[in-house]
């Protein structure tokens, strides 16, 4: 079942005094995630948001967990009325009670919780020599123990047939000069994964990694080393938040009812090239 809806933005044209028609959409919500409850973490970042977008236009109910909680409220405002079934949570995906707390929230809300996408991450930069104890805590709390806190209470409390996917990076496989602790969070990631592959197949919950390469968001045009060149990169290198958003789709929906503990690449193939 598809439900249409026709908007049509009345704008004013400048300086004509007239009002016209500038733009008329149908905007198609699909079902391929129907009335499934969602969370997804860093919602309100550059993947984050395409992410909370694309499960919203296919019917999910979708809590914007972030710490950044005004951003997330911003893109919960943007979605249309139809796709607009949403929780924004403020959370820090590194301390375990705030994300006991989202889950709470969640099930008190929508009363179920069948999905979630561990997309919160943060990349700083360092050579290894620079990093202290606290920084490497830091960024392991981020890019790793936020997903573990989710997957754990996930295997706990969501419901059979629930799915989780957590975006790593094509760093879980090959880095760069400089993210040490990012690069080794984001292969961490990819075990974390697999246990909680195997720890959820009783309770019919998977878990499916995603690695994006080059995505077009801020976090890679900040990042020092491909500012710098050291890192190159070409056009066909940049993916975009969408195309990140699509394979979660498909790995946090029923379609992917056989798939766990699988990590997929979606990198334009920057890692298969001699
Ligand atoms: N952009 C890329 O090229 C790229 C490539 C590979 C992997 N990734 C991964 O994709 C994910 C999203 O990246 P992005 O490019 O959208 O980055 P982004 O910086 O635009 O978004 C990250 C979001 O995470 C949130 N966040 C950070 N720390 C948090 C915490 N402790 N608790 C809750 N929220 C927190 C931020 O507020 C922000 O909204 C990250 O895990 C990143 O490592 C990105």
């Amino acid at each position: 079942m598809v439900i249409a809806i026709r908007r049509a933005a009345q704008n004013m044209l400048p300086g004509s005094g007239e009002s016209s028609t500038t733009s008329s959409s149908e905007t198609a919500i699909g079902t391929r995630l129907r009335d499934k409850v969602t969370i997804v973490t860093g919602a309100a970042g550059g993947i984050g948001q395409a992410l909370v977008r694309r499960f919203a236009m296919e019917g999910a109910r979708v809590v914007l967990a972030d710490r950044a909680e005004e951003n997330a409220q911003a893109i919960a405002a943007s979605l249309p009325a139809a796709a607009a079934n949403f929780l924004v949570r403020r959370c820090d995906v590194n301390d375990e009670k705030s994300v006991a707390a989202c889950v709470d929230a969640t099930l008190e809300h929508f009363g179920r919780l069948d999905g979630v996408v561990n997309n919160a991450g943060a990349m700083s930069f360092n050579p290894l020599t620079a990093w202290t104890r606290a920084d490497w805590e830091r960024m392991l709390g981020v890019d790793l123990l936020g997903a573990a806190f989710f997957s754990s209470e996930a295997l706990r409390r969501m419901n059979a047939g629930g799915a989780i996917v957590n975006i790593a990076s094509i760093h879980a496989v090959m880095t760069t000069p400089g993210v040490a602790p990012y690069a080794a969070a984001k292969a961490a990631l990819l075990s974390l994964t697999r246990s909680t592959a195997i720890e959820g197949k009783a309770r019919h919950i998977r878990a499916n990694a995603i690695l994006p390469g080059a995505i077009d968001t801020p976090m890679l045009w900040n990042n020092p080393n491909i500012k710098a060149g050291t890192e190159r990169i070409d056009k066909y290198d940049v993916g975009t938040p969408e195309d990140i958003a699509n394979a979660a789709l498909y790995l946090i929906s029923d379609e992917a009812r056989f798939v766990t503990g699988a990590s997929l690449v979606v990198d334009g193939g920057r890692t298969v090239r001699l």
